[in-house]
């Protein structure tokens, strides 16, 4: 038996509100994928940059990874004498590529008394300012620390993971924990008022279990 005319109006008005709902929420599906897919084609792009996860090279700019001047070119001036240090990416000054393609290119710089560089440490720095891998040769905890040292009163870099310390005045040798090498280290120049990479890594990159 057919319903009533008016409860067959209401019927059919409550399906194409449902439909349209349905409608509704399709198109918001659709759109919110495309958002995404967009999204995640710009981050991948940017993973993709040819360069963008080959290690530093002779030339190579260096930039701010993190913080308000994020992107921008380091100069010594930007580098108090005595730390903290600055965390920083290269960049190829020719195709404008930031290798952040590779945690393992993630470095630390330091403005240090050059006086207390041991000889190989300062034949790499320039004008007392050291640059190391950022990456602890331990498990491959990123190193963030600038506190006195267990065995002395200087700052000296810190992985708070398990506690290793790296003299920055020795190459980044262990002082203190269970790192098993120092932290690799990349030599520097000043070419035109800018910090420079001089030459590729000295020493192995990254933790013992492959960080
Ligand atoms: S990862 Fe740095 S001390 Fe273990």
């Amino acid at each position: 038996m057919m319903p009533p005319k008016s409860m067959q109006a209401e019927i059919e008005t409550t399906m194409s509100a449902s439909d349209q709902t349905r409608r509704t929420l399709l198109v918001n599906a659709l759109a919110t994928a495309a958002g995404l897919a967009t999204v995640e084609a710009a981050a991948a792009a940017d993973d993709e940059q040819p360069g963008s996860d080959e290690r530093p090279m002779k030339g190579d700019v260096l930039v701010f990874s993190e913080g308000e001047h994020e992107g921008k070119v380091i100069t010594p001036q930007d580098l108090p004498l005595g730390g903290p240090p600055v965390h920083a990416w290269p960049k190829d000054p020719k195709t404008a590529v930031i290798r952040s393609g590779s945690r393992l290119n993630e470095l630390l710089l330091i403005r240090l008394d050059p006086t207390e560089l041991d000889d190989d440490t300062r034949a790499r720095a320039v004008e007392g300012i050291v640059a190391y891998s950022a990456i602890c040769t331990h498990a491959g905890c990123p190193v963030t620390g600038w506190i006195p040292g267990s065995a002395g009163d200087k700052d000296v870099l810190k992985c708070f993971c398990h506690n290793s310390e790296f003299d920055p005045r020795d190459g980044a040798q262990v002082v203190f924990g269970p790192a098993p090498r120092r932290l690799a280290a990349l030599a520097l120049s000043i070419v035109d008022g800018a910090l420079k990479v001089a030459a590729p890594f000295v020493g192995k990159l990254g933790g013992q279990q492959g960080g």
